[in-house]
Order: structure tokens, then sequence, then C-alpha cells
């Protein structure tokens, strides 16, 4: 449906690559047409072949792209407080993974549930994503680890994007965890290669992610997974660097991908070949803070360097229950030492680019006319609040 309108008085963030900090416009005006911005500066610089279109006074708002969770794990079933209490009783995360539970228990539940109460268990949490101005949510599969339940997570993701407004990159996971009882390089042979290759026959595929750590697979069983995804012209990213040191975040940088997440235990030598690669540091607070982690990753290095970071919520039942991606952004800050503007670079245009998506991230002419319209002055607000939030409104490819 073709819209026009322009919104007016507000400070936009722009978050424009070599703009300094926020990119900020105070004062600003922004015209929309279709599902597109159109033009962004100062209200006074407003062309007039735009100043007879509707206009929505945001005056006292602060205006940015709409939010980007670029790493989630928002399809699977049950729920894992019991694994929480036991941590809280002094149970290791690699300890209980190695019992049996972790991600294995919900492994179980996953394959147990059917794909109307995934899919509905999943439209909730994208609901709750979407309150908070996000309008791009990556979502994984890997708790199936067979070759019909990473295809029924797929297809849930697939089916989230046709039910709501948003935008859902998916990403197949079957090098998440070795299945109990099997052995990792004839799961990996006979499992998670078949299963990618199902899975992208059917167009549900957006890139091939793994999780590269001594509980789960090492580099040369994630390079026969990351070897099949460039076979198949797929991009890859991958789960690295977490609890160990383990070679995942080179591995990544070797075969351009899209991001590196996690990375507590990465070195300067791998935020040098992150930096050379143009593969995005995903940091994860939410995983960091519940598994009580002491490893923070190397910003500094990252800065250094100019690895672009990107922050994201790692929603999952197990080492980040975390529904929100504004408390992701306060823990990156806090717990991380993450600038506020660093943290909203962090789920807009380096978001973006972690995921591959071109046309949103930043508000700039041309672009998707995806924003977040909040109920603040200053963006570090966004960053500091803590379980607040301050969404006035969203805009989804121009619609309100
Ligand atoms: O990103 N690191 C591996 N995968 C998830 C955890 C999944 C789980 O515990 O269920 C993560 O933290
Ligand atoms: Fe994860």
């Amino acid at each position: 449906m073709a819209q026009s309108y322009i919104t007016s008085g507000a400070t936009v963030a722009t978050m424009a690559e070599g703009a300094e900090g926020y990119g900020l416009i105070e004062d600003a005006a922004l015209a929309v047409e279709d599902d597109k911005v159109r033009w962004v500066g100062p209200a006074t610089d407003l062309p007039a072949a735009y100043s007879g279109l509707e206009r929505h006074d945001d005056t006292g708002r602060l205006i940015t792209p709409a939010l980007i969770d670029c790493h989630t794990h928002i399809i699977h079933g049950g729920n894992r407080a019991r694994e929480f209490e036991m941590r809280l009783n002094g149970a290791r995360y690699e300890e209980i993974a190695r019992a049996g539970g972790g991600i294995a228990s919900t492994v179980e539940e996953t394959r147990a549930a059917s794909e109307a109460d995934l899919l509905a268990a999943a439209l909730a949490r994208a609901d709750v994503l979407i309150s908070q101005g996000v309008a791009a949510v990556e979502v994984k599969s890997g708790y199936g680890l067979d070759v019909e339940t990473e295809l029924k997570m797929l297809r849930v993701a697939r089916a989230v994007e046709q039910r709501r407004p948003i935008r859902v990159v998916t990403s197949y996971l079957g090098a998440h965890a070795v299945p109990e009882g099997s052995d990792a390089d004839d799961y990996i042979n006979h499992v998670c290669l078949p299963a990618l290759e199902a899975a992208h026959a059917e167009n549900l595929v957006d890139a091939v992610d793994g999780f590269c750590e001594r509980i789960a697979f090492n580099t040369a069983q994630i390079g026969r997974v990351f070897d099949m995804a460039q076979a198949l012209g797929l991009p890859v990213k991958l789960h690295a660097e977490q609890l160990s040191h383990a070679g995942g975040t080179a591995l990544a940088a070797q075969y351009g991908a899209l991001s590196a997440d996690h990375v507590e235990y990465a070195t300067h030598a791998d935020a040098a070949a992150l930096a050379a690669s143009g593969t995005v540091a995903v940091l994860l607070p939410g995983a960091f803070y519940t598994l009580h982690e002491k490893q923070t990753p190397p910003i500094q290095a990252f800065r250094d360097h100019g690895v672009s970071m990107a922050v994201a919520t790692d929603w999952n039942p197990g080492s980040s229950p975390l529904g929100s991606l504004l408390l992701a952004m306060n823990m990156a800050c806090t717990l991380f030492r993450m600038t506020p503007a660093e943290a909203l670079a962090g789920t807009t245009c380096h978001a973006a680019r972690a995921l591959a998506l071109t046309d949103c991230g930043v508000i700039a002419p041309g672009m998707r006319a995806d924003l977040a319209i909040w109920d603040v002055t200053d963006p570090a607000q966004l960053s500091y609040g803590i379980g607040i939030n301050p969404l006035h409104r969203r805009i989804f490819g121009g619609h309100e």
C-alpha cells in the first residue's frame, strides 16, 4: 500500500557509517515514501517536494533505526528453570551438559513439540521483541540434531516471518551439540551435513552456524560443515571462544564468516583476524551474565583493530533466557564496558552487517523505513535504563 508522510521535530540517530557516534540530527525531518526513507535532515532543510506530505509531530522524541537482534534461539521447546536452580547450587554449565542436561534436554523437548506449538511459542517471543522496537531477528535451528526436527525448526522460523511484521533471518545450527550416544564425526557426516542439504533444498537456510567448543565440535568438524556451506553458496557464522579458547574465531575469519559470536576468550590475534576478514564480533552479555562467567570479551582489542561489534540477546532456554535487546545493550555497557553508542551500533548497523542485511540498520535515503521512535531525548538512555521500555512506536517497512 503506497503511503507517504513526514515525521518532524524529533532527534534522529542515523547510525550512518562514517558519522560521529550516533550520527545525530537535532530537530530533524524524515520523509517516508512507500517502504523507504526518502529524505532525512534538519527540518529547516526539508525540500519543498516533501513539504506537502502528511506530517507527524515527534517533537521531544528520538528516532533510531529499528533494532536488530542478530543472534537468537527463540524456537525451542520447554524451559530450563531446573538447570538454573542447579547452577545456583553450584553445578557448572559444562558439567550439566556433560551429564546429558543442557542443550540435550531442550533437544528432547523440541523433538517432542508439534510444529504448531513451537510456532505459537516463537510468535509470543517475536511479539516481545517487536514491542521493544525490533524489526529483524536472526533465528537458529540446533535443538533438533536430527534431519526432521532441524527442518521443523527452520520451517517454523519462516512461518514467524509470514505471521508477524518482522524480518527473520535463519541460521542452520545442526552443529550445535553431539546428540546423546552419537559420535561427533558420525553425527556430522550422517546427520548434520545431509540435514543442511535438505534444508537448503527447501530454501530454509540463510546462513550456517556451529558451536566450536570442547563440549561441542572442534575446528576440523566445523570446517567440514563450513565447506559444505561454501559449496552451497551460504555464508557462515560461529559460536566461538565462549567457554574456552578453541580456535573457532580464527576458523570463522578464515572462511570470511559474517560473525563470530560470544568471543569472550578471543585473543588480540583473533581480533586482527576478524578485522582482516570483515567478520563482526557478536557480543552476548546475557549468556555471560547467566553463566556467571568471569572472562569478558576483548573489547579494547576489537576497538584497536577496528572490528565491528554487534550486541544480541542470544535468547535461548539455557544460557540466556533473555527476552530484551534493550537489556542486552545495558549489560553490554555495564558488564563489557561498551559505550552506549557502541551498544546502539551493535543492535542497528553492525547487527545488520552480521546478518548481511544491506537495506536496514541505518537511517538514510533509499534504506527501508524500519524505524523505532522512542520517548527519550538522549540515545544513551536506551542503554542506561534497566528493564524499561521507552518505545513510543515502531515503523516497519514504512507502516506504523
Ligand atoms: O549461544 N553456545 C551454545 N549455544 C547457546 C546455548 C544454548 C543452550 O544452552 O541451550 C548459546 O549460548
Ligand atoms: Fe547462541
